[in-house]
């Protein structure tokens, strides 16, 4: 008996080894693409994975701070077994991606499909976009496995360009920028007219993202031209708003920044422009490393090299579009289905935001505590300086509330707060109102607050609540050891149940515009403007009412002031030139 089981596994092995070996062809209209077949380590069922599909010609040359160009067909099979490049970014440490070969060629997706490539299957898909500050990350940290295999979705990743070459922008035709969204939409359009080969329903696609792919999957909600390429989008931890967009003066400000460090000192912007199309790619990340290049005496929340007015993609600020209902912006936005939702404490970033010169020039350690005279001089007074023309009132009524008249911890996790509500939290309520007001896709927001077992930022021992990132590992979680370290985790016991129960909503979500877990599960109800309802993920999910409401209140008027026009006027000349 014993030695027959032992036998059946050793076949099984072999079976198994067999499968993994075995390559498979999908015909698209541009060619064949030849996959491997892989094991799903939890149900030993089989997923077909695609990866590094090129989707954009080489970036490169010519074509750097240019609009990407879709791949041409080709003869033969592509061979996609390996992942493609990441793109060039200067690695850190807390988003480590070091092991991955970069290279400006880097405009790849990653295809998974669960089970069968029967194109009769026509399974929702899911596309993320990854986070990472519009500088850093790729789509190979994340592995769709779990949510392929458990919702079964076909689950694409894709590159997009990043830092300085995806994000070069000058308010001027030279270098309009958003490089990046406009490969996003590209392999958004790749999606779209290939995705049926592989067992996919063009018809019924869901963008998502985390971070700055939360705000990339909200900014492709609001171009109307995107319409048909996507139905239904999922923002965490990352939503368009008001202080998004990098203004004018300081977009214009890297023109300085790049003639300084590099051989390019033409005036003309175009001849300008052309010259650094030329550079080594490495010199222009590194004369344009933010980590370097932030002043110590403040936080800086504004690096030059991301989203914009573009005066195409966006005309004007699209908060501004939002106002008008009826614009074409608002229109499109709520035909979409939109769920959105924060972790407990966003504001984990902090350790990494203040930069050990500027606490060695305010004399303090992050680790330690945050006074709250750094909170007020060295984060609220710079930001109401940018956006709200210095203004004395919001900045005193700001120190104000920030300041805590409890323990030391208790200021050190305001200063968190703050950090939150300046990047995150109060765009989350904006958008949401935007969305359910006359809508007609369905509206949805969520709060992660469970406790990871391993957050993805280390955080000072002060530190609560659930932090930035900490729920991307329950949809994508991940036990192999080839992927990074980031999402190198086993979840067990009431996490991988959250998890589950996460990946069954999300998908469902993507599959039905519902995100239900079952019958026997608490009902999401909708988030409309009066009650506010959203769902608490943690150990247990429960429904709450107007998620952080002090906070939203009290920035819900001074929120109004910032100037959308003027700070972020794209024109094709710049009369300050
Ligand atoms: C990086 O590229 C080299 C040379 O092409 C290759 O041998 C290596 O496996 C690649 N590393 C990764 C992590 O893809
Ligand atoms: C960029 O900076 C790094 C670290 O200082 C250095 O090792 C590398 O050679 C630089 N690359 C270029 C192209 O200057
Ligand atoms: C801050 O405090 C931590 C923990 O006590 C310590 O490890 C670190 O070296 C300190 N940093 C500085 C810059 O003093
Ligand atoms: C992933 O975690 C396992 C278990 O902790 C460890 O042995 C392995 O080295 C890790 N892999 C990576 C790439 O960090």
């Amino acid at each position: 008996m014993i030695e027959k089981s032992f036998l059946t596994c050793l076949l099984c092995v072999v079976i198994i080894n067999i499968i993994r070996a075995e390559n498979v062809d999908v015909k698209t209209s541009l060619g064949t693409v030849r996959g491997i077949t892989v094991q799903d380590k939890e149900t030993g069922e089989s997923v077909y994975e695609f990866r590094g599909i090129r989707y954009g010609k080489p970036p490169t040359g010519a074509r750097r701070f240019r609009k990407p160009e879709a791949v041409d067909p080709w003869e033969g099979e592509y061979d996609a077994s390996h992942y493609g490049f990441a793109c060039p970014q200067i690695v850190n440490d807390f988003l480590d991606d070091g092991s991955r070969n970069q290279s400006e060629d880097c405009l790849f997706l990653n295809v998974q499909v669960p089970r069968s490539l029967s194109s009769n299957e026509k399974r929702s898909v899911m596309v993320w976009i990854h986070g990472g500050g519009f500088t850093s990350g790729s789509a190979f940290i994340y592995d769709g496995t779990r949510l392929a295999i458990d919702g079964n979705v076909v689950v694409v990743s894709i590159n997009y360009r990043l830092g300085v070459l995806g994000f070069l922008a000058l308010y001027h035709p030279a270098s309009r920028g958003n490089y990046g969204l406009w490969d996003q939409k590209l392999a958004l359009q790749w999606v779209h007219d290939h995705i049926e080969s592989f067992g996919g329903n063009p018809a019924s696609v869901t963008i998502f993202g985390e971070s700055a792919g939360g705000m990339s999957v909200s900014l492709q909600s609001l171009i109307p031209s995107n319409q048909g390429l996507f139905h239904r989008v999922i923002a965490q931890s990352g939503v368009v708003g008001r202080f998004l967009m990098v203004r004018k003066e300081a977009a214009i400000k890297s023109i300085d920044q790049l003639k300084s460090n590099t051989e390019c000192k033409q005036n003309d912007l175009f001849g300008f422009v052309d010259c650094l199309r030329y550079v080594e790619s490495g010199t222009l990340l590194n004369a344009t490393n933010i980590w370097t290049s932030f002043p110590d005496d403040k936080i800086s929340l504004e690096h030059p090299y991301s989203v914009v007015v573009d005066g195409e993609l966006f005309p004007e600020h699209p908060m501004k579009r939002l106002e008008d209902p009826d614009s074409a912006q608002s229109v499109f936005f709520r035909s979409l289905d939109f769920m959105t939702g924060t972790t407990s404490q966003e504001g984990s970033l902090i350790p990494f935001i203040i930069l050990p010169s500027v606490q060695q020039k305010f004399d303090f350690n992050v680790s330690v505590n945050i006074p709250s005279e750094f909170i007020c001089k060295g984060m609220l007074r710079p930001w109401v300086d940018t956006h709200f023309e210095g203004d004395n009132n919001v900045y005193e009524a700001g120190c104000k509330f920030y300041t805590s008249d409890g323990s030391m911890d208790d200021q050190s996790n305001r200063a968190a707060d703050l950090l939150a509500t300046m990047i995150f939290t109060p765009s989350v309520r904006e958008m949401l109102n935007y969305h359910s007001t006359k809508k007609t896709g369905k509206t949805y927001q969520y709060q992660f607050s469970k406790l990871s077992p391993r957050p993805l930022l280390p955080v000072p021992a002060w530190f609560r609540g659930s932090g930035h990132g900490d729920e991307i590992m329950y949809i994508f979680r991940t036990t192999d050891d080839e992927r990074l370290k980031l999402m190198n985790v086993t979840l067990t016991g009431v996490d991988k149940e959250v998890s589950d129960h996460m990946i069954t909503m999300w998908s469902s979500f993507a599959k039905t515009s519902i995100p239900s877990a079952g019958k026997s599960s608490l009902p999401w109800l909708e988030y409309e403007p009066k009650k506010s309802i959203y769902l608490d993920i943690d150990s247990e999910f429960s429904l709450r009412q107007r998620l952080n409401e002090a906070e939203v209140d009290f920035w819900s008027v001074k929120m109004t002031s910032p100037d959308l026009v003027d700070a972020y006027k794209y024109s094709d000349v710049h009369e300050e030139l």
